[in-house]
């Protein structure tokens, strides 16, 4: 059983629900999901194995919800004057609200890309339940670290870190965090920021092509044929406008904290196709369907795995030669594309086959609403279970949005976790097979430190010359 995430999962999940059957379409929308503690596919107890104790945890988040980004505004406001400019009557209950349908928005100019009230909500909860999680990794009233990228497309990552610390520290915050926003495009972050793939010429996600295209081929148009039906005049849905109903359902829902017509409109599995479509999108775009789109933040992970083994309390110099004892509780943020990266790197999925882009593998694990959804977190926490300490009697397990994966061939630890000794070698192995960054990266920049290390060092030294100080 989950403990405090049951009491703090949002009203509006609730709702969706309906009341004789629990399916929730806004926990099936990828990457387009609001918030909600993933259901418990492993069957591992998220409860900390007894006898051990958590001394030390990392948390790398995807920014609350939001409200959409200009180029998806664009798409509802293109659909909504389609609407507004024809002609028609409706065969469905369910679709009269099209008539009048217009894109939530309040402040379109000033909202764009930014979090929604469900996004504050969602980041000032996380901070509460992790301070309340991890009592022994703060101590009251004293000064808290953590990690962002600046990401300069918009605020929302900085936003979403600066409520997480509001949540976290309370009425103190502005004075006790300090958010080190981290720089990916300063060449002197090369692989050493939390969004990596900025910086590597020869990186592209490529969005889940060509594998979605022949998903969204199959299981678009019975949906676009059906639903044109039940129009009649001189509307009709393109098989774009199908493909974006989820997203709009997701969006709508939390934007405005209740259910958006746009839900009912689709069925049970019709939903779950348009899972699917998430799952081959993240797959194939920046995960483990990629050559090397999967290796972008091994060496963040590297770098953290090298702070648990260090232990709690660790100090360690900053580059302008003063001391930095980092907390042991390691929050950093960042968006979907280094989410499903950081997933990639971990090595729980690296048992899962290729997924195939004609039908939908019945018990994947891989399932993007799971973990990359709004907030979606993969979450790292040490463990001690014995008098005796030190990294060679420590272990480490893995949340992804609370539940714990295994990492398959070293599941031996309480609790199904693994010796950190041995996950620490699991990765360096990872950073060997995806050699040199420069290189598979096509660098040619010279101002790069390409020959740095891959192991990313910002998380113990905060006066690299890329951050910039954010207070909550
Ligand atoms: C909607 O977008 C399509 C495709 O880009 C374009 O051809 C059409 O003119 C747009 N319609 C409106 C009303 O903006
Ligand atoms: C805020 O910090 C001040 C100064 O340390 C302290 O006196 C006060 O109790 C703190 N407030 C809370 C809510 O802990
Ligand atoms: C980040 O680095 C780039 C490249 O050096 C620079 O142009 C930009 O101003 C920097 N941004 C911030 C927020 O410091
Ligand atoms: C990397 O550079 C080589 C040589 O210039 C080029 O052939 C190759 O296509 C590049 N790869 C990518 C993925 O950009
Ligand atoms: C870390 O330091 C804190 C504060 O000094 C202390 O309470 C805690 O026991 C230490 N943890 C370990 C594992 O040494
Ligand atoms: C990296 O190392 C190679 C081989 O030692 C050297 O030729 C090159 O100049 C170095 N590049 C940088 C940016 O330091």
């Amino acid at each position: 059983m989950h403990h405090f995430k049951e009491l703090l999962s949002t009203a509006l999940l609730i709702a969706a629900a309906t009341a004789k059957d629990d399916f929730n379409p806004l926990q099936h929308l990828g990457g387009n999901s609001p918030w909600f503690a993933g259901p418990e596919v492993t069957g591992i107890s998220s409860r900390v194995p007894s006898g051990c104790t958590v001394d030390q945890a990392a948390f790398f988040s995807r920014h609350g919800s939001r409200y959409p980004d200009r180029g998806a505004y664009n798409e509802w406001t293109n659909l909504s004057s389609r609407i507004g400019a024809a002609q028609f009557t409706l065969r469905s209950d369910k679709l009269a609200f099209l008539s009048s349908w217009k894109p939530v928005l309040t402040s379109p100019d000033q909202q764009i890309a930014q979090l929604s009230t469900t996004g504050y909500k969602e980041l000032y909860d996380m901070g509460g339940t992790y301070r309340l999680r991890y009592p022994q990794l703060y101590a009251y009233n004293t000064d808290f670290t953590l990690w962002c990228n600046y990401y300069t497309s918009g605020p929302r990552v900085r936003d979403s870190a600066r409520l997480f610390a509001r949540g976290f520290l309370g009425p103190n915050a502005t004075d006790l965090g300090s958010i080190y926003a981290l720089n990916a495009s300063a060449p002197a972050s090369f692989m050493n920021s939390l969004a990596p793939s900025d910086l590597c010429p020869a990186y592209t996600d490529g969005g889940g092509s060509p594998q979605i295209d022949t998903w969204n081929n199959i299981y678009l148009p019975p949906i676009q044929k059906r639903l044109n039906k039940l129009i009649k005049g001189t509307f009709q849905f393109t098989q774009y406008d199908i493909s974006i109903i989820p997203y709009l359902c997701g969006f709508e829902s939390q934007i405005i904290g209740s259910t958006s017509p746009w839900c009912s409109l689709l069925t049970e599995t019709e939903i779950l196709q348009y899972e699917y479509a998430q799952d081959l999108r993240y797959w194939y775009g920046t995960g483990l369907g990629t050559d090397i789109e999967k290796y972008m933040m091994l060496p963040v992970l590297d770098g953290l795995v090298q702070r648990f083994v260090d232990g709690p309390n660790a100090t360690y110099t900053n580059s302008d030669g003063t001391t930095f004892v980092p907390p042991n509780l390691m929050a950093s943020f960042s968006n979907d594309g280094q989410m499903n990266q950081l997933i990639a790197a971990l090595g729980i999925f690296d048992k899962e086959a290729q997924l195939p882009a004609n039908n939908i593998p019945k018990n994947r694990l891989f399932r993007t609403s799971n973990f990359v959804s709004m907030r979606g977190t993969t979450a790292l926490e040490r463990l001690t279970c014995s008098s005796k300490t030190g990294a060679k009697n420590a272990y480490v397990r893995i949340r992804l949005n609370e539940v714990v994966y295994p990492v398959p061939g070293c599941q031996n630890g309480p609790g199904e976790s693994c010796p950190l000794t041995q996950y620490q070698s699991i990765v360096k192995s990872k950073l060997k097979e995806a050699g040199s960054f420069s290189k598979i990266c096509n660098v040619t920049n010279p101002t790069m430190p390409v020959n740095q290390t891959t192991s990313a060092t910002f998380f113990t030294d905060v006066k690299l010359p890329f951050t910039t100080l954010v207070k909550p």
